[in-house]
């Protein structure tokens, strides 16, 4: 039984089976290659893209999905998370989606060994569907030559599952990463770190921009995000007519992590990366679901 805690637990073999079914998948949609499995999701955080991207992606491949509300579940009348999860796999899915605040949770359940296991973002670790249609997206747009290709990521690092599944994606592919952080957002990791945009914008050909994980800070760390955004906000004013892509897994926040503009400029990929995360997602449940 195959899990997929973090984009480590695919060889490079899978890697490169999941990029090149979606790309597959975009080209022309499969058949229903999942008709008569059951997919459930848990999702204990909010999600506007990463549930409705696998359910999306479920239905494209002929799967039924059903959704727990954690809000309405037993967990909420002391049941532990391990007992609500044995549950749902008494009624035989064929895999949970779960994505769960604390960076522990899908290794716990995976390690049950019950139903495959795919984690849709787990606190600060790992959002390794993400990471993978970030992945797609630049192998996409820059023809798969992506050795050596220069990303910065700008904004929260320290507090984004994202950043971190991305961080160790790339790195295993070649992609050179740097990070672009006030003090208090950046991670102790041994990359090259700018507290300056400015410093290092003629020397990238990508940047990931990240949202403020407000949910994640215990206290306050800025007052005022209007004061953030004049270092941190990626700008028309900023890029000029540099070819940088632009790149965010959302939620966006409009002029403090993205400007309108670059939001409408063609070197924003914000909703190539959604559209592409439905491939992935409809690859990876391929790969978990049927290929193994
Ligand atoms: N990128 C991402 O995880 O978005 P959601 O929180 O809306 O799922």
């Amino acid at each position: 039984m195959q899990h997929l805690v973090d984009t480590d637990n695919l060889s490079d073999k899978q890697l490169e089976a999941v990029m090149q079914d979606a790309k597959s998948f975009k080209k022309q949609l499969p058949p229903p290659l999942l008709e008569n499995h059951l997919i459930m999701t848990l999702f204990f955080e909010n999600s506007t893209r990463t549930r409705s991207s696998f359910e999306v992606a479920a239905k494209r491949l002929g799967a039924h999905i059903v959704h727990l509300d954690p809000a309405k579940s037993s967990t909420k009348k002391g049941e532990t998370l391990e007992d609500t999860f044995a549950n749902l796999c008494a009624m035989e899915p064929d895999g949970v989606i779960i994505r769960h605040s604390s960076n522990e949770t899908p290794k716990i359940l995976a390690d049950m060994d019950l139903t495959p296991v795919i984690n849709a973002g787990a606190g600060n670790y790992a959002h390794p569907t993400q990471a993978l249609l970030d992945l797609f997206t630049l192998r996409e747009f820059f023809e798969d030559d992506i050795k050596g290709l220069r990303v910065a990521i700008v904004g929260d690092i320290i507090n984004s599952r994202v950043a971190s599944s991305d961080i160790r994606l790339f790195k295993r592919v070649g992609i050179d990463v740097s990070l672009v952080a006030p003090k208090p957002f950046m991670p102790d990791i041994d990359l090259p770190k700018y507290e300056r945009i400015e410093d290092i914008i003629d020397k990238v050909d990508v940047i990931m921009s990240l949202r403020a994980q407000l949910e994640r800070h215990k206290k306050p760390i800025f007052d005022d995000y209007e004061e953030y955004a004049k270092h941190y906000c990626i700008t028309e004013e900023l890029l000029e007519d540099r070819g940088i892509l632009v790149m965010h897994p959302g939620p966006v926040m409009r002029n403090i992590d993205i400007s309108d503009d670059i939001l409408d400029d063609p070197r924003s990929m914000v909703l190539d990366q959604v559209k592409n995360g439905v491939y992935i997602r409809m690859a990876v449940l391929k790969l978990l679901l049927l290929d193994n």
